[in-house]
């Protein structure tokens, strides 16, 4: 079986480093890729059956797919590949010739073998790159081909709303592909715990690879602008047997991150504090690691206080920071700078793509 893996670009490495280290606990076999065909933000698996012994000790199969969907903290979609393909040119195509070959391409493909036809079936389309034709029109004909294949077994049934099978359809560049995806309508990265919505909150994916960046060996730890508890509440839910500090200078998203801290079941874990992260060596004498997506111009109003902000910041942070910190923001020269005025040296530099953006990611110490 081919799955196709769905997670941010830019964490495609540590999302297959999960994925093997999952794997490699169920025994299976399997081949990992980064970047299948070169597409960012995906990873393929390759897996062989893989089985446990029940308490009556008969050996049962077990299900990689919902051991992935259940297990992951990376991975946004689980996908079973039907089939990809590369289509050269597909971007300049006409849009009828363009459509002509993924309708082609569809046809020829055994689809009944994933769905019965008594079950209704709903194809979801994603298209990125520069093409003539949009992901309605994707969605539009794959969805066509599929019917008019299954109609030669029986009766096939579309629900665009409630399915029971899911089709994913995606066009990246000239990489197309069809799967069943079997992590539903609502991604991974949603979690269920979050009952407080803030407005800038970080995918919970990125928040896991921000803590696989920073490796925490169950120091102290701190999340100095933590909005709405994500990345305290992703470590506490790992399981952390250290101390796990929640900073935030509004008290309504603090509130809201014990709410989602009390929804997680993981409360206890953390120490909420309200508080100014420009004054951490108030509240912190000293920490071992300190994780943060920093807030951005964009979204706390007026731009030209990043500077400020970030420099009193990382000058408080130099106080008290023993480790390692893992910062992510999209102003790259505001951070720099801070950084280098108060001593840190940057090990480690990557862009995470984050809602349309991507974002410069820092790992110092
Ligand atoms: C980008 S958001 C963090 C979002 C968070 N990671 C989450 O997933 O919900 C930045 C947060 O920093 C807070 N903030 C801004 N200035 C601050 C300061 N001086 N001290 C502490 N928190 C601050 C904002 O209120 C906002 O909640």
């Amino acid at each position: 079986m081919r799955l196709i893996l769905t997670t941010s670009r830019g964490i495609e490495d540590l999302a297959s480093a999960e994925v093997r280290s999952l794997l490699e606990e169920i025994g299976v076999s399997f081949r990992v890729e980064e970047k299948p065909l070169g597409v960012e933000g995906r990873v393929l698996a390759e897996v062989g059956e893989a089985f446990y012994t029940d308490e009556k000790g008969r050996k049962r199969e077990l299900s990689v797919v919902t051991y992935l969907n259940e297990r992951s903290r990376l991975l946004h979609r689980v996908i079973v590949e039907i089939a990809s393909g590369r289509f050269e040119g597909i971007g300049e195509d006409e849009p009828e010739v363009a459509l002509g070959k993924i309708g082609d391409f569809v046809a020829s493909l055994p689809v009944e073998r994933f769905v019965k036809v008594s079950e209704s079936f709903a194809v979801r389309s994603f298209r990125k790159g520069e093409h003539r034709i949009t992901s309605v029109d994707i969605a539009k004909t794959v969805g066509k081909a599929i019917f008019e294949r299954l109609e030669r077994f029986g009766k096939p049934k579309v629900n665009l709303d409630h399915p029971a099978v899911i089709f994913r359809a995606e066009l990246i560049g000239e990489v197309f592909f069809l799967g069943i995806d079997t992590t539903g309508d609502s991604s991974l990265h949603k979690r269920p715990w979050r009952v407080y919505d803030h407005p800038a909150h970080l995918k919970a994916s990125i928040a896991n690879a921000l803590i696989e960046l920073a490796k925490p060996d169950g120091g102290s730890f701190i999340d100095p602008f933590c909005g709405s508890g994500t990345i305290p509440i992703e470590l506490a839910l790992r399981g952390y047997e250290g101390r796990i500090t929640c900073l935030e200078k509004y008290r309504k998203h603090l509130r809201g991150a014990k709410m989602n801290a009390l929804s997680a079941g993981v409360y206890n874990k953390i120490e909420f504090v309200l508080g100014d992260a420009t004054k951490l060596s108030e509240y912190v004498e000293s920490v071992d690691f300190a994780v943060s997506n920093l807030p951005y111009g964009l979204k706390i109003g007026r731009k030209s206080m990043i500077p400020g902000l970030y420099s009193e910041f990382f000058s408080e942070l130099a106080r008290v920071l023993e480790k390692r910190g893992v910062f992510i923001t999209t102003e790259k020269r505001a951070i720099e700078k801070a950084m280098e005025e108060n001593g840190f040296e940057i090990r480690h530099h990557r862009l995470i793509g984050h809602g349309g953006l991507m974002v410069h990611t820092y790992v110092i110490e």
